[in-house]
């Protein structure tokens, strides 16, 4: 008989009813640090007090109103989100897949406007995510995401991640844009190294394409930047955030140029939840704080510790493990035992990691973690590796 809850999830054995910064509270009274965190979105850990109380009071204030009338709150959260970065403009979502739908209808609306109808491919990698609607499915074009459930939307060129040469030739006449992570998150965090980065800016320049970086997991201080793009130099024309952006609560946003916004004139597309008054009041509160470079200071110093300590932990369990990568508190274990053997271990040792493609377990923890949470974190991913080479 089918569950209550549709049954898309295999869910862990685990119940959590608490949280308190990095640690995650079981149903049994178990204490877990959680170096998950609800898979890249509690950026400042769980119950953080600014959030909470940006929270409770707007709730105590105002819930939602709709688009059809002015929010100050979400206007207050595109100009601190334009102020910060390379966008001039904003549309709030309640998810990275509505953002990924938007960043592709605006991409061919764009061409459209410009005179050129023709443009509406967009060319995506392997190993990539955009989310599961019917234009993210079709943007990863990966047989387990995919499979079942076509026709697929029309319009997405796949190429191999990482084949450099490949890429010019694919760029055509109805081209319109290259959609990229600029680190892979649920491809197993794989990073694109800085000069690749430039390079697919430099190309998109030369051919007059436009390039949408998906942000969704890399971004909002994950690796170090406030948006991990900054790390090359360059700036997309169009960005996809969510996750991080709202600590936990759904939220997510496209930002753009002027130029590469330029189609989405009034009527052109909506949202009736996105940018409400709840969420954006607890983005502006995560925003004062990641985009504070004292605080992402602090992310790379201890970014770089725990890629250190995690060097080590590799080193001394060379059956369990093959390699440390990633960006900043955004890191990957690939693993040469089942990666799902190890996420396992380690909720025996009361530690959460993520798995992802690849092999490859995740390591994204609140960005507020502290050094001794770090050390006590890799102790028990030691004590699981242990077990699991047992
Ligand atoms: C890079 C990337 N894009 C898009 C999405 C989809 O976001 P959401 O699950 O909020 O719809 C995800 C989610 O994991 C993601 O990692």
């Amino acid at each position: 008989m089918i569950t209550s809850v549709l049954p898309t999830y295999n869910r862990a054995p685990l119940t959590f009813v608490k949280g308190e910064g990095t640690w995650l509270i079981e149903a049994d009274g178990r204490r877990f640090l959680d170096l998950g965190a609800g898979i890249a979105v509690n950026a400042l850990g769980h119950a953080h007090p600014a959030l909470t109380q940006a929270l409770t009071d707007q709730a105590g204030t105002l819930w939602h109103t709709s688009n059809l009338y002015h929010i100050p709150q979400q206007q207050a959260l595109a100009d601190k989100l334009v102020a910060a970065t390379f966008a001039d403009t904003v549309f709030f979502t309640n998810s990275g897949t509505e953002a990924c739908e938007l960043a592709v209808k605006m991409a061919r609306k764009y061409w459209y406007d410009k005179g050129h109808p023709e443009k509406v491919d967009i060319i995506t990698f392997s190993g990539s995510f955009h989310g599961r609607s019917s234009a993210g499915i079709a943007a990863s074009g990966s047989e387990k995401m995919t499979k079942g459930f076509g026709p697929l939307l029309p319009g997405f060129t796949h190429l191999a991640f990482g084949d450099h040469d490949a890429i010019e030739p694919a760029i055509t006449e109805t081209t319109a844009a290259i959609l990229v992570e600029p680190v892979q998150g649920e491809g197993g965090i794989i990073p694109i190294p800085d000069q690749c980065l430039k390079g697919l800016r430099d190309l998109c320049d030369e051919k007059g394409i436009l390039l949408i970086l998906d942000e969704v997991q890399c971004g909002v201080g994950r690796t170090g930047k406030l948006f991990a793009h900054e790390w090359a130099g360059i700036e997309p024309d169009i960005m996809m955030v969510a996750k991080g952006i709202g600590g936990g609560f759904p939220l997510g946003a496209v930002l753009a140029t002027e130029d590469a916004a330029s189609g989405m004139t009034a009527g052109t597309h909506g949202s009736t939840y996105g940018g409400n008054p709840l969420g954006c009041a607890v983005g502006c509160a995560v925003l004062d704080i990641v985009a504070d470079p004292k605080f992402l200071d602090d992310v790379n110093r201890k970014a770089g510790l725990l890629r250190q300590k995690l060097e080590g932990l590799v080193a001394a369990h060379p059956d369990v493990f093959e390699l440390v990568r990633g960006s900043g508190l955004m890191l990957g274990i690939k693993c040469k035992v089942p990666c799902g053997d190890v996420v396992a271990a380690g909720y025996e040792k009361e530690v959460i990691t993520v798995p992802a493609a690849d092999n490859t377990i995740r390591l994204l923890p609140p960005l507020t973690i502290t050094d001794e949470e770090l050390a006590t974190a890799v102790e028990r991913l030691d004590a699981a590796a242990q077990t699991v080479a047992a």
